[in-house]
């Protein structure tokens, strides 16, 4: 679907300016939540009813089913820098990371270690302790006190036992971004895998698979691709697709889906083999139209957009004495900032009656950043937050 305005940068220079009319929420609320969830636009919305139309209408819509199922592909294709063949259509980043591990052989001997950071979302996490029925050991790699996690403590931990690194890219807890090109160059040397959760950084901030060194980028479509629950993708570096027989699996991740047939398994030759079932098909209507927003902004003007945004917020936090968790380091940073509260489900609750809205993890307010925030949307959280002083460490 088109746009059917300009949705370039406007003289202000805030590259969302034109389109943030497009989001009904900022009407009358600061949202500043995107890394829950992205605000809804009236695209994606046209989306979701154009998908209930075409049903209305013409019944089951199969091929133009698969063929939405093809451009979101391809979206995602587009977005990472990888070919559609390098991209998996998932339901969540669960199905994407279970059909990973379901491809390594633990039981089987060789490598068992999966490294993990501190910082996984916890389905990574899980499904990493999972693998131990398998006979895999998982190993934490622990953050320092401020929350980074320096490139040497996964050094320390990866050796010729490790099977798969993952480290995330943008933590959702702080918001620190680890520095995956190096994790994963060691991990290279030493034979092992690297996967990078994106969730927290796909469509706020350039993830190019081939710069970020990663076999496996994952991430969803609800936070910062403005679009729905229920929608996922997996990357997986081309020349690794061969090695890879996921055993979690289903009709969609077969060589040809229309053939129907039992006697074997014989997955797909692209990273087709990591999808799973029919595809999330409304989910598929939001998520191409959520990513066509991104899209036609341009990453590159989002990123910049939002490192300024976030630079005004910390900048803000300092003058108010607060404890700022997230690096100032533009590049250690992603669109989530977060900042330490002696009270932070009260202060969030406090927020939201003034209709702000954030979100927390641990003791941290989190404050995300994207293309539709204001430098007016910053002034008005530091606002609230000069007047709730007392609520932060
Ligand atoms: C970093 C990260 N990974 C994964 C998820 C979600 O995983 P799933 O798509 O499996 O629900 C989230 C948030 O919901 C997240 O912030």
């Amino acid at each position: 679907m088109r746009a059917t305005h300009d949705t370039r940068a406007d003289e202000s220079g805030m590259p969302g300016a034109p389109i943030r009319g497009q989001f009904p929420i900022f009407e009358h609320t600061t949202y500043l939540n995107s890394c829950s969830q992205g605000a809804l636009s009236h695209r994606v919305r046209r989306a979701y009813e154009e998908y209930l139309d075409g049903w209305d209408e013409r019944g089951a819509e199969w091929e133009h089913w698969v063929e939405r199922a093809e451009t979101m592909r391809a979206a995602f294709a587009r977005l990472l820098r990888a070919t559609s063949d390098e991209i998996a259509v998932t339901t969540s980043v669960s199905q994407g990371v279970s059909a990973i591990v379901s491809a390594l052989p633990f039981e089987r001997g060789g490598r068992t270690r999966i490294v993990i950071s501190e910082h996984e979302f916890p389905t990574v996490g899980q499904i990493a302790h999972a693998q131990e029925l398998r006979g895999a050991e998982v190993v934490h790699v622990r953050p320092e006190p401020d929350g980074s996690t320096p490139t040497e403590r996964f050094d320390a931990a990866i050796d010729e036992r490790t099977a798969l690194v993952c480290c995330t890219t943008v933590s959702y807890r702080t918001g620190h971004r680890h520095d995956v090109p190096a994790i994963a160059r060691i991990a290279r040397e030493r034979g092992a895998l690297v996967l990078a959760d994106s969730y927290q950084a796909v469509g706020a901030i350039d993830v190019d698979v081939g710069s970020l060194g990663a076999d496996f980028v994952t991430g969803g479509t609800v936070k910062y691709l403005l679009a729905s629950a229920g929608l996922g993708f997996l990357y997986v570096r081309g020349e690794l697709l061969q090695q890879l027989l996921p055993t979690q699996t289903g009709w969609f991740a077969d060589e040809d889906i229309f053939q129907m047939d039992i006697s074997d398994y014989s997955p797909h030759s692209t990273a087709r083999r990591f999808d799973a079932g029919t595809p999330p098909v409304p989910n598929i209507y939001a998520g191409v139209a959520g990513a066509s927003i991104i899209e036609e902004v341009g990453i590159a003007a989002i990123e910049a957009h939002v490192r300024r945004l976030a630079t005004r917020l910390i900048e803000g936090l300092d003058e108010l004495g607060a404890t700022v968790v997230t690096p100032r380091d533009p590049a250690r940073r992603g669109p989530l900032v977060c900042v330490r509260s002696t009270d932070v489900r009260a202060l969030v609750a406090e927020l939201a009656a003034e209709r702000i809205v954030t979100s927390e993890r641990d003791d941290n307010l989190r404050i995300a950043l994207h293309l539709y925030n204001s430098e007016g949307d910053v002034d008005t959280v530091l606002d609230a937050l000069r007047k709730h002083r007392h609520l932060l460490a």
